[in-house]
């Protein structure tokens, strides 16, 4: 089974991103043949600051590989170096109707957010068909948001298949679960765009402050506490172990408990869990050299079966 996945590189991963996303990237390469790229070619249709996009794809490597995706399993590149893709983006876009394109949710949400519409925000959804197609991917993990996306990868592979004989494999989405929700420090979805987020690989005083900043109401230390509405309590339960969650919930509901408690033992529990991540990060960033070459590696196994798959595709349309 081939499954393959899109990484944005937006910036600083958050706890979010990784129950969501990262951390069922790094359980799913062990089943299969993985496929995890940075899309930094989508990161243009919103990153238009050079400097920062360079930054952004290399943090996102360097998070990757500290929290355990392992280059000897899964093929991990940067979408731009297979060349392959944009050729590909165009082939379909030649028989994707406007229509499709019009009915994307994520396109409409982000114009009513205030990005600017180019062209390439438009056609965003075909250019991550080409990524899908192009290595003959049988299942796309992803989050719900980009549910519609894959399905327009497969309506466009049946398009093309329609006109030109079998020639793309149809793709299937695998909904990731998303691991409950998670809170940011206002309670609200964790999410870059609120600024709510916690960072994966803040440690010591910057976590501290992040995780004091944590809302939590003002009842008095007697008074009993519903945990289910306490945003310390909600991302306490995403980390410890069932049998100390219930522990928690007893002392929330029995009264006499400090908020102050509670956020002591959240940044335990982070840094039990990422504590490894952060020395391992530390250590990759030293050495530039081995990340590039992870990714040069990653993108020559891409690109085997990206040449193979394009080729079949020029000859089926006629320009070969
Ligand atoms: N659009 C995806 C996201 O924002 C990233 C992505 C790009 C992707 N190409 C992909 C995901 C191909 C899966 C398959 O999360």
């Amino acid at each position: 089974m081939r499954i393959l996945s899109g990484i944005q590189p937006s910036g600083k991963l958050h706890l979010g991103n990784y129950l969501g996303a990262i951390k069922q990237h790094i359980e799913l390469q062990e089943g299969g043949d993985a496929f995890y790229f940075i899309a930094d070619l989508h990161a243009l249709t919103t990153v238009k600051d050079p400097q920062l996009l360079r930054e952004n794809v290399r943090d996102v490597a360097l998070d990757y590989l500290a929290l355990g995706l392992d280059p000897a399993r899964a093929a991990f590149y940067k979408q731009s170096d297979i060349h392959e893709v944009p050729e590909l983006a165009w082939l379909l876009t030649t028989v994707t109707p406007m229509g499709l394109l019009e009915r994307c949710t994520s396109y409409k949400d982000k114009v009513a957010r205030g990005i600017s519409p180019d062209h390439g925000l438009f056609s965003y959804p075909v250019l991550m068909a080409a990524d899908i197609l192009i290595v003959d991917a049988g299942v796309v993990p992803v989050g719900k948001d980009q549910k519609q996306h894959v399905e327009v990868a497969r309506d466009i592979a049946g398009s093309f298949n329609h006109l030109y004989g079998e020639v793309l494999k149809l793709p299937t989405d695998r909904i990731l679960p998303e691991g409950g929700v998670v809170p940011g420090i206002d309670g609200q979805k964790m999410s870059k765009s609120y600024g709510n987020d916690i960072g994966i690989f803040l440690e010591g005083k910057e976590l501290r402050e992040r995780v004091m900043a944590i809302v939590t109401d003002s009842a008095p230390v007697d008074a009993p506490k519903d945990p289910d509405s306490n945003n310390v309590f909600n991302l306490i339960k995403l980390f410890a172990a069932p049998a100390e969650t219930a522990e928690w919930r007893r002392r929330f509901e029995a009264g006499g408990l400090k908020y102050s408690e509670t956020k002591k033992r959240l940044i335990e529990l982070l840094d039990e869990r990422f504590g490894a991540a952060r020395e391992r990060r530390k250590e990759l960033a030293k050495d530039p050299a081995y990340v590039d070459g992870v990714l040069r590696a990653g993108a020559v196994k891409a690109r085997k079966i990206a040449a193979a798959t394009l080729a079949r595709c020029r000859r089926a349309c006629g320009i070969q």
